[in-house]
């Protein structure tokens, strides 16, 4: 069969492969546990249940705008002014099918062929392969001191007169890092100098803990959305555990809007109006929802922080938001590829390799899930690999016996 180059290049989506291969493993009765995908276990919010609910018992499900219904981007025009000190026009957003449709259109509506965008390791699996899709090219800037935050001196570095774009996702996936507020600002300020687009992946931006806040880079910037480099991308999925509504945004200058609009509109017309219903009324709705959902979760990262400090050969650095740790486990395996399949193979944990992310020999584990996974997903782990864990534990009903150290 000949098909076409370019897509099929495209890397499978490595979490929603290692999903797929979790549920089949459960289906044939195997006690998996599941710290691969990144998704809260939360209920949707009542307040979206019951918008979305009345716009399907209305019977008037019909395309909508391309960029959205005016009720919709009014409510993200509201969350743009409380959270981003921003007041924006209805031109200015875009509403798509999920953040993974803002970034790739995007790419799609300021890429040329050959144009570089700057992705920084430890970075989200898709955005490598979507800057290809539009046939650019990801430039990878790295930190060299084993930490998840890139000197703004190698970002500066990477680059050329081909680039268009950095992509900036802070809190980050997988590390649950936060760039410090002088790294942004350093970032901010070379985009708007050198007119590179800064697309800020604000996905994670209210799931922070402790006391660490995610500054957005509106912040650092005097000039007005029309006028700015700056682009931000949002959407319901992690905000308030509404993955399967597949609703995001952007926010950036009109004309970049009006092509993205053209892309959207030739691609998929718009987002179905009950998703839509369903992030208008999570956004009207009652806030303590997002802080009901952070506060599980981080308490799920404490539950982390405690089993991680009884394994022996492990490094974690502490996530400050997000859902995911990124230990490095070099002292038991380079190849974080092998080391997952080890993992799944006689622990029956699923994680993803940290060679995906562009961070090799180490792996990312999701605490979206429960407690209960959480611990004892780590405590596999643990016995997996740690010779100084205790050799013997149960899986499901199963004793078993690391016998192979
Ligand atoms: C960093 C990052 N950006 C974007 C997305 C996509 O979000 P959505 O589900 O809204 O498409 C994800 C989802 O995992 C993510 O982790």
């Amino acid at each position: 069969m000949k098909l076409s180059k370019l897509a099929s290049d495209i890397a499978e989506s490595p979490t929603l492969a290692l999903n797929e291969e979790a549920r089949l493993l459960r289906e044939r009765g195997e006690a998996v546990i599941n710290l691969g995908i990144g998704e809260p276990k939360n209920k949707t919010p009542i307040s979206a249940v019951l918008a979305s609910g009345a716009k399907l018992t209305s019977g008037e499900v019909k395309y909508t705008p391309p960029d959205g219904l005016p009720a919709m981007k009014k409510a993200v025009i509201r969350y743009t002014e409380e959270n981003y000190n921003r007041l924006v026009a209805p031109e200015n957003v875009i509403v798509t099918n999920g953040a993974k449709q803002s970034l790739f259109n995007i790419f799609y509506s300021i890429l040329n062929p050959q144009d570089e965008v700057i992705v920084i390791a430890p970075y989200w699996v898709s955005y490598n392969e979507m800057i290809k899709m539009c046939l650019g090219v990801p430039v990878i800037v790295t930190p060299e001191d084993g930490t998840f935050t890139p000197r703004f001196a190698d970002i500066e570095r990477a680059v050329t007169s081909s680039t268009r774009a950095i992509i900036v996702n802070s809190p980050n996936n997988p590390s649950g890092a936060i760039y410090p507020p002088e790294l942004l600002e350093k970032i901010v300020d070379m985009c708007e100098r050198k007119g590179i687009f800064m697309i800020c992946d604000d996905i994670y931006h209210k799931l922070t803990f402790d006391r660490n806040v995610a500054p957005p880079a509106y912040s650092f910037t005097k000039k007005d959305v029309e006028n700015s480099h700056v682009i931000v991308v949002n959407g319901v999925a992690k905000l308030y555990g509404m993955t399967g509504f597949r609703l995001g945004w952007v926010v950036a200058p009109r004309e970049l809007v009006k092509v993205m609009t053209n892309v959207l509109a030739q691609t998929t017309s718009c987002v179905s109006p009950i998703a839509q219903a369903a992030a208008e009324g999570a956004l009207n709705g009652l806030q303590s929802v997002v802080e009901a959902l952070r506060l599980q979760i981080q308490n799920n990262r404490d539950v982390v922080l405690q089993e991680m400090k009884t394994f022996n050969g492990a490094r974690l650095i502490e996530p400050k938001g997000t859902f995911y740790a990124l230990p490095d486990l070099r002292a038991f395996n380079g190849n974080s590829v092998e080391l997952s399949r080890f993992l799944l193979k006689k622990a029956l944990v699923v994680t993803v390799p940290g060679k995906e992310f562009g961070m090799e020999g180490h792996i990312r584990i999701s605490f979206a899930g429960s407690v209960k996974e959480v611990t004892e997903g780590i405590a596999r782990i643990k016995w997996a690999l740690d010779p100084t864990s205790p050799n013997e534990i149960f899986i499901g009903n199963k004793k078993m016996i690391r016998d192979w150290m």
